[in-house]
């Protein structure tokens, strides 16, 4: 396996810790090259190429694509990774919060596959979305990601049909809550005297013991690792079990009951 992997380059956003470290770090271990991307170096030792870019500057992932230009390097494997979090009640979060939020989630995902495409329909390669269980089942006082993780999958969705005559292989993949720092990187508002503020703490403490709780990263990698593999991945792929049931509830429950259920959970 390793040595099949020898000649294919992967690059991945977000790949300085969390989800986006144990897939740059495994699929190095499976014998790709791997460039992992992000804002800061990885504080563990790493034995991947970590390229110093904010995904949201275009001159940052300018430069990303003429590194593969100049090093004449090719492209088997896109992992868009790279993700943000606000927590608090839609009316008192900043208000650049949710143009921040799409910007990383979405509109940079974009930018760089625009300039990357070319390289994956050359390779016929993968193309890996991150999205979230949470763009399928909204969560309150996290508005602006849940929506950010339902436009990513819309638009992974319709970017497979249009890749396909190329034989680019486009999926989402989606983790349920995941042991990482996205809980502590998640800038939250909570404002003093808000009406909110019980409801938002209760929900954030609960999200965070989620999180806390959660898979381990390497969990996201081996379901990634084994859609590399397929030559026919399927459109999404919830990560977990317990979401997978979730998601398949969700998709035969009445919207008012799923409703009432994340209320309970995180709007109480
Ligand atoms: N953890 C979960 O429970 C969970 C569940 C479902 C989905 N996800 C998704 O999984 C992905 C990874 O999250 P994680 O849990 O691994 O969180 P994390 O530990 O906070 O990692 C986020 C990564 O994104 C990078 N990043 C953020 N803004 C960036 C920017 N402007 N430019 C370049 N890199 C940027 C960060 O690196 P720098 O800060 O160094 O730039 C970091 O490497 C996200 O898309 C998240 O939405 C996570």
């Amino acid at each position: 396996m390793k040595s099949a992997n020898r000649n294919r380059v992967a690059l991945i956003t977000g790949a300085s810790k969390g989800i986006g470290f144990a897939l740059a770090e495994g699929l190095h271990l499976d014998g790709y090259h791997v460039i992992g991307v992000a804002r800061t170096e990885p504080l563990q030792p790493y034995s991947f190429t970590f390229v110093q870019a904010d995904v949201t500057s275009s001159s940052d992932v300018d430069r990303i694509a003429i590194y593969f230009h100049e090093n004449q390097l090719p492209l088997n494997v896109l992992i868009q990774n790279a993700g943000i979090g606000y927590g608090g009640a839609v009316e008192e979060l900043p208000s650049d919060a949710f143009f921040n939020t799409l910007n990383v989630n979405v509109l940079a995902i974009d930018s760089l596959n625009r300039l990357l495409l070319p390289l994956l329909k050359t390779s016929k390669g993968y193309l890996i979305h991150i999205g979230s269980v949470a763009g399928d089942l909204a969560i309150p006082f996290q508005t602006y990601y849940s929506a950010s993780k339902a436009a990513l999958e819309r638009y992974s969705e319709s970017l497979r049909n249009e890749l396909k005559p190329f034989e680019v292989k486009v999926v989402t993949v989606k983790p349920g809550d995941t042991k990482s720092a996205f809980g502590s990187n998640r800038q939250k508002t909570i404002q003093e005297n808000s009406p909110y503020r019980a409801r938002i703490e209760r929900s954030l403490k609960r999200m965070e013991a989620d999180e806390a709780s959660g898979m381990p990263t390497k969990s996201v990698y081996r379901v990634v690792k084994r859609l590399l593999k397929q030559k026919h991945p399927p459109v999404s792929v919830t990560v977990g079990l317990s979401y997978r049931i979730l998601q398949g509830l969700n998709r035969v429950l009445p919207k008012r009951f799923v409703q009432w259920l994340l209320y309970q959970l995180y709007a109480k």
